[in-house]
């Protein structure tokens, strides 16, 4: 059911969070817009704001039936989703499988080394200061969150990879590397939050490590629309 047009409460580079009318809650409405390299390259998708939003719910649902909390309520429709009111913790957290994109940059490798194990980078939401790499101990001096928020969020992190790369393997893709956030809910309890999509993974076709993920739109690979589709077209096939 679609909800009535309210004021939006907040609008990022590919979402639009709207007031619900259910207390506590928040409309995530996802745009066809897409940016890359800190917002310097801009364009529209068409059609993925829907297609993020379905894999968005499908993966979450997944992990709530594994355990994990997230902040996501129900699907609203096709490109808004209900989801709790958090604060989000201005962490940026990274899990890498295999080297790809600024890791294998900064530390001039190749692109697609497998890691001896799952590896958790950290940088700081600030968009002024380009949302830079922060050591966990920084994050705690700066007062982001606190020593057990950041153990639960390293556990939360390794847990959500194992579920989803096992899942992207059903599916004849490898999840190379992702983006999480979490955020704090009103009684202080952690969730998963913001989106998990093609636009914030990495994910390769197995066998032929085909793109299908925001690096076709990064390197101007072609086919962007087309590659988001089939990883929507195998979340929904199982
Ligand atoms: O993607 P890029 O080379 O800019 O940075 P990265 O650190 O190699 O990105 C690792 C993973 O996190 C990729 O799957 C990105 O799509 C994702 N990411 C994101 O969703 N949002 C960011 N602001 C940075 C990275």
């Amino acid at each position: 059911m679609e909800e009535v047009r309210m004021e939006k409460l907040y609008e990022g580079k590919a979402k639009i969070i709207y007031p619900s009318s259910e207390a506590g809650m928040v409309r995530v409405y996802f745009k066809d817009d897409a940016t890359a390299f800190n917002g310097q390259k801009r364009a529209q998708i068409a059609g993925k704001g829907a297609v993020n939003n379905q894999i968005a719910s499908a993966l979450f649902g997944y992990l709530e039936e594994h355990g994990i909390p997230t902040h996501f309520v129900r699907q609203l429709s096709e490109r808004e989703m209900l989801v709790r009111q958090v604060q989000i913790v201005p962490l940026e957290v990274i899990v890498r499988n295999r080297t790809a994109g600024t890791f294998a940059r900064r530390y001039g490798v190749e692109e697609g080394r497998v890691l001896p194990k799952p590896l958790l980078e950290f940088s700081y939401k600030n968009d002024a200061l380009g949302d830079p790499l922060i050591y966990p101990e920084a994050a705690l001096a700066l007062g982001l969150l606190s020593e057990a928020e950041l153990e639960r969020i390293r556990a939360l992190a390794l847990q959500i990879n194992t579920l989803l790369k096992d899942y992207f393997a059903q599916r004849n893709l490898e999840l190379v590397d992702f983006k999480l956030e979490f955020g704090r809910l009103a009684d202080g309890r952690l969730v998963l939050a913001d989106e998990i999509s093609p636009d914030t993974m990495r994910l390769w076709e197995m066998g032929s490590g085909e793109k299908m993920d925001k690096d076709r739109f990064r390197r101007d690979l072609g086919g962007v629309e087309e590659a988001y589709q089939e990883v929507l077209r195998r979340v929904q096939g199982l």
